[in-house]
């Protein structure tokens, strides 16, 4: 039997990592879950792409997202300072130390405490696009002028980080997020843990800050945690800011661009949320599952276990493609067609089990509330660019900018 690489090599297909597939994976994801839905690469990862099978491996004990469980080593040096607090981030720990950390964060991100904050992003929502409108030029970038401000000023609030120092955040946090990325070169790499350090640096000195100077803030309850002796070591406390800061962030600013350029082209859409407002909360559940910015996540097998009769050894890494399983025809009719009102709408785009995105009730009043607005306040929207282009980033996908036109031609 002719193996999947060359059957995709003779289909004129290449790997979806691959820049060139960045604007539009999804053909290749459809190809590789037929032919192989639970594919062994060459670099020894399970790639899973049905639904089914992604949605079991999130759920099931006997997968680790903890990297030291991996059987081979790691790329990342022990000794690397990213390491060692990267190995008490709350994403790659399994229980009892997940279910310990993520019960103390959890307290402060209560749906109840993440809805007390709708009036204020409501409102920082409307000074976002006031000054778009202000500025009277007729476009405006989607990224830069809502996107990237809206949830990184949200979370900064949340966190109690200075708002004045976030021209260096977005390059740190997109640098730092790109270690997600597994395939990266020597160069990037080592770009990434810079900027990774750099994002440590500045948090540990904002938590001695905030030692001396408590304040209302998420980071101050956090540091009161941490005080009262065994419930949160330093590591712990740092890794978990840093990590959410950079989730707070990277994700929402990209499911705003995804989601904008996939209602750009999809016209009809947008007539239905304008129609029925009401429809933009399950209109934010199909943008998720239809072109998500989380593409891929990883677990590692403590022991043998079979998935869709393939023999998953202990130690070997699964790379769960959330991208393809929000596409699988078997879980969503018609998966390739955008359906703003899509119910019922189980995606996997904010992840599923015990790690199930702690961010998802703020990063959907987020989206909510930015869809929300532009829909309301711009009866003219058009693309200003056909193609946009994608960051170079796979796990985390999306726009480097987004040109909208908001008022008519001519
Ligand atoms: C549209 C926006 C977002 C998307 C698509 C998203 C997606 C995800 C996904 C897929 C996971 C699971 C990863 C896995 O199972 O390996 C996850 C976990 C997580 N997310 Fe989000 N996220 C978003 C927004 C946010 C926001 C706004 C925050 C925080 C303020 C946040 C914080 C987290 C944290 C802390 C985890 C790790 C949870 C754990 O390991 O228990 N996310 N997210």
């Amino acid at each position: 039997m002719t193996d999947l690489v060359t059957q995709m090599a003779e289909a004129g297909l290449t790997s979806p990592m691959l820049p060139e597939n960045r604007g539009n994976p999804y053909p290749t994801y459809a190809f590789i879950r037929r032919l192989e839905p639970v594919h062994h690469a060459p670099d020894g990862t399970w790639v899973l792409t049905r639904y089914d099978h992604a949605a079991a491996v999130l759920r099931d004990p006997r997968f680790s997202t903890n990297p030291a469980r991996l059987g081979e080593g790691v790329d990342l040096s022990k000794e690397s300072p990213v390491r060692q607090a990267g190995s008490s981030l709350m994403m790659f720990l399994d229980p009892p130390d997940h279910t310990r950390l993520r019960g103390l964060v959890s307290q402060a991100f209560t749906p109840r405490t993440v809805d007390s904050l709708k009036p204020r992003i409501e409102r920082l929502v409307d000074e976002l696009l006031d000054a778009v409108v202000d500025r009277g030029d007729g476009e405006f970038d989607v990224m830069a002028d809502l996107a990237y401000p809206l949830p990184t000023v949200v979370i900064c609030e949340l966190l109690g980080v200075p708002v004045a120092d976030r021209e260096s955040f977005q390059g740190w946090a997109a640098g730092a997020s790109r270690l997600l990325d597994n395939y990266l070169d020597q160069a990037a790499l080592m770009e990434g843990m810079a900027a990774g350090m750099e994002l440590f640096r500045y948090f540990s000195d904002l938590v001695e800050e905030r030692r001396r100077h408590p304040g209302t803030d998420l980071l101050s309850a956090l540091l009161a945690a941490e005080a009262e002796g065994d419930r949160l070591t330093h590591a712990e406390l740092l890794s978990t800011v840093t990590l959410l800061f950079v989730a707070g962030f990277e994700t929402t600013m990209n499911l705003v661009g995804n989601g904008m350029l996939a209602l750009l082209r999809n016209p009809s859409e947008i007539d239905r949320l304008r129609a029925d407002p009401g429809l933009v909360r399950t209109g934010v559940e199909e943008l998720i599952r239809y072109d998500g910015p989380v593409h891929i996540t990883a677990r590692i097998a403590t022991t043998d276990v079979e998935i869709g009769g393939r023999l998953v050894r202990e130690g070997e890494q699964v790379a769960v493609s959330l991208g393809a399983a929000n596409r699988d025809p078997a879980q969503f009719p018609d998966p390739d067609r955008l359906d703003v009102g899509r119910s019922p709408n189980r995606h996997l785009g904010l992840g599923g089990g015990p790690h199930f995105c702690l961010g998802a009730t703020l990063a959907r009043i987020e989206s909510q509330a930015a869809f929300g607005a532009v829909l309301r306040r711009f009866p003219h929207l058009a693309p200003a660019t056909e193609n946009p282009t994608y960051r170079d980033h796979f796990v985390i996908r999306g726009l480097t900018g987004l040109r909208v036109r908001i008022t008519p031609p001519g």
